[in-house]
């Protein structure tokens, strides 16, 4: 176990503005927040082969990511989502799920992982308050698994899943990245999957994040493919469903006796979404960011250092990064560098 916090630091703000509205009107009441930039797996269109990591200094101690959580939810953030890298290879992630689990203002706690650990941790996830889980799963033959994630068991995150559905989470959803000439022959069968398993699947394009050991638009598969690959086989209904991201849903019609199979596709390329765009992100290092497409930040760590007992500078930090969250992102695949150098696993997904 990792040592307490003392409670006077994580008394919420006497003060606090119900709200964060962004230069543009929209409300911010979701953060996604990565607590490691480690992880066990190296996926492909994710990390290079070899990757140096951060020191352990330089990345939010769980504590201050309590901290940050505590905060933003003071601020009117009803949802988080906890990703990575791989958060659950932090050590003690648990007690940071058991810490912000209990803030009641905290409508939704939700976690993004590859499902390798999820075997082991899963109900005590559950029990920490954790309500919806996604894993990540772009392929189920275990050959294959293992070439796009480099270091990845699927047998083991299969027993993951089923750990996952036994936990009893609201719902639980695969995540696919398609890749030209690399899955793209999975479509159906990872549907199908998912219709077995009475779970949900989302089909995410490629995102130009970070230096990988292949250009980009070599493996770009676009989810309007992927979709007419999926109507041909199945009678789908499109869904009014929204998270406010970038994801537009359908659910498999026809399927008796069963919940109805959620098939989302994440379309980070078009640009329709970000106008209802509700959220923002926080990396491991404590930076702020406003937009996955954009590089405007504002750097958290240094005001929780240098300020342990006092949140206003904090808060008053995060009032102010609203006037400069830009209006959207800027993906473009026929760059030759990418829009944004840094790395899924250094943002979170
Ligand atoms: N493009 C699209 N998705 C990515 N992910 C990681 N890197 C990328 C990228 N460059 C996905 C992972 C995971 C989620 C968090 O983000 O597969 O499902
Ligand atoms: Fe790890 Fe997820 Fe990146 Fe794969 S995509 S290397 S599982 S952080």
């Amino acid at each position: 176990m990792i040592n307490k916090v003392p409670s006077n630091k994580l008394k919420l703000p006497a003060k606090a503005n119900p709200t964060l509205i962004d230069q543009f009107g929209r409300a911010v009441d979701y953060i996604r927040l990565s607590i490691t930039d480690r992880c066990d797996f190296r996926c492909v269109y994710c990390m290079a082969e070899e990757m140096t990591f951060l020191p352990r200094n330089e990345v939010l101690s769980l504590e201050e990511c309590a901290r940050l959580v505590k905060v933003f939810v003071s601020l009117g953030v009803s949802k988080v989502r906890i990703t990575g890298g791989e958060p659950l290879v932090r050590k003690n992630a648990l007690w940071l799920f058991e810490t912000i689990g209990k803030l009641d203002e905290l409508k939704e706690l939700v976690l993004t992982t590859n499902g390798s650990q999820l075997e082991k941790q899963a109900q005590d996830l559950k029990n920490a308050g954790v309500k919806r889980i996604n894993i990540s799963v772009d392929s189920l033959n275990a050959t294959r698994f293992k070439k796009i994630t480099r270091t990845g068991e699927l047998d083991k995150v299969l027993r993951g899943i089923q750990a996952a559905k036994l936990a009893g989470f609201e719902s639980i959803k695969l995540n696919t990245v398609i890749m030209r000439g690399v899955n793209d022959d999975e479509i159906l069968s990872l549907v199908d999957f998912a219709i077995a398993q009475a779970i949900d699947i989302s089909f995410i394009e490629e995102m130009p994040l970070g230096e990988v050991d292949h250009t980009r638009a070599s493996t770009f598969y676009s989810n309007a493919d992927a979709l007419k690959t999926l109507q041909s086989k199945y009678p789908l209904i499109a869904s009014t469903e929204t998270t406010g991201g970038p994801a537009r849903y359908w659910r498999v019609a026809n399927q008796e006796g069963k919940t109805n199979t959620k098939i989302g596709f994440i379309s980070p390329h078009s640009h329709n979404f970000c106008e209802s765009c509700n959220r923002v992100r926080i990396t491991c290092k404590g930076e702020l960011y406003l937009c996955l497409g954009q590089e405007d930040k504002v750097d958290l760590m240094p005001l929780l250092r240098n300020h342990p007992e006092n949140d206003q500078p904090l808060i008053d930090a995060i009032l102010a990064s609203m006037a400069i969250k830009p209006k959207g992102h800027d993906f473009d695949l026929k760059r030759a560098q990418p829009a944004v150098i840094r790395f899924m696993s250094h943002t979170g997904g």
